[in-house]
């Protein structure tokens, strides 16, 4: 079976950390490129985080291409109280030997798609202003489909209205939902039944040396995690599930269905509007969304794959 080709446009983050280190650790996929943008931390730290992974993971050969420090028009907010000052608190992870392509990220990703003539997955697992840069840009580039981590049918993270990554920059959002490309979204809904336990984290301690880092990650992560949501068995795993969908799309349900963000500058700003039942858009949705995950074979898939990275 041939690969499927991705690209993860990121900001590591100790999930987006954990998403880099499933693909690489994944034959269904090859990771052929990253692109790096401020969220949960700057740009600058974000970069050097991918940067630091993908040689934990082995992987300095794949480029990394630095993106958008901040967002369109929103003041930049950044998510320290969830990854730390580093925004990968936790292991003592080396700087890294390697150090970013020269490109900007959004000329990378109109590069590579036009050379692999669009057969390209994207996955956005932070604010979406280097994507919808990249499609202000490049009106002719188009990635044969787009997996987003962000968003919710249900209640934000970030606010009681919106997630992180949407509200950070919701413009970026809306744009990239009005784009008409094969997009899936993949919220809160799920994602906050993608749960690694301290069970798992244990069984990953004791299965090398990724798999250590990947543990003490997951003991800092966790440390947030339990005392904003101590009704939720573990911590959410964000952003592995976009990648884990395209490796085995058998993990998550998806329905049909009409995305708009609100960009209103109100106290919902950045939630997305999700009609999946048809209430206001009949027949002409502009995405898929996740609304439920095998959360127990999607652990599995994570302890697995990161274990094999030995
Ligand atoms: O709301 C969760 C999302 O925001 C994840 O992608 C996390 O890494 C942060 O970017
Ligand atoms: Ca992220």
């Amino acid at each position: 079976m041939t690969p499927t080709p991705i690209i993860l446009d990121c900001d590591p983050g100790h999930d987006d950390a954990i998403a880099l280190l499933l693909a690489i650790a994944s034959p269904e996929v090859e990771l052929i490129g990253v692109t790096t943008v401020a969220g949960n931390t700057t740009i600058d730290k974000t970069t050097n985080n991918a940067l630091r992974i993908l040689e934990l993971g082995g992987r300095s050969d794949i480029p990394v291409y630095r993106g958008a420090d901040k967002p369109f028009i929103r003041p930049q907010d950044i998510a320290d109280h969830v990854h730390g000052e580093s925004g990968l608190d936790g292991p003592d992870l080396p700087p890294p030997s390697t150090r970013e392509q020269d490109l900007h990220a959004v000329d990378y990703l109109a590069q590579e798609i036009r050379a692999r003539d669009g057969k390209v997955t994207l996955i956005p697992t932070g604010p979406l202003t280097n994507i919808a840069l990249l499609f202000a840009l490049h009106p002719d580039v188009r990635p044969e489909r787009i997996v987003i981590m962000g968003g919710s049918i249900g209640e934000g993270n970030r606010t009681p209205a919106a997630e992180f990554n949407i509200w950070a920059d919701p413009e970026a959002a809306q744009r990239v939902f009005l784009e008409g490309l094969d997009t899936t979204m993949v919220g809160l809904d799920v994602t906050h039944r993608a749960l690694i336990t301290d069970a798992h984290t244990e069984r990953m301690r004791g299965a090398g040396r990724v798999g250590k880092v990947v543990a003490e990650l997951m003991d800092f992560y966790a440390r947030f995690h339990k005392s904003r949501y101590p009704d939720l068995a573990g911590s959410p795993m964000h952003d592995p599930v976009c990648v884990a969908h395209v490796i085995d799309p058998s993990l998550m349900t998806v329905l049909d269905a009409f995305i708009d963000v609100d960009c209103s500058g109100g106290p919902s700003w950045g939630r997305t509007n999700v009609d999946w039942r048809g209430r206001e858009h009949f027949g002409d949705p502009n995405a898929k969304v996740g609304v439920d995950i095998d959360g127990d074979r999607f652990a599995e898939l994570i302890v697995e794959r990161i274990s094999s990275l030995g």
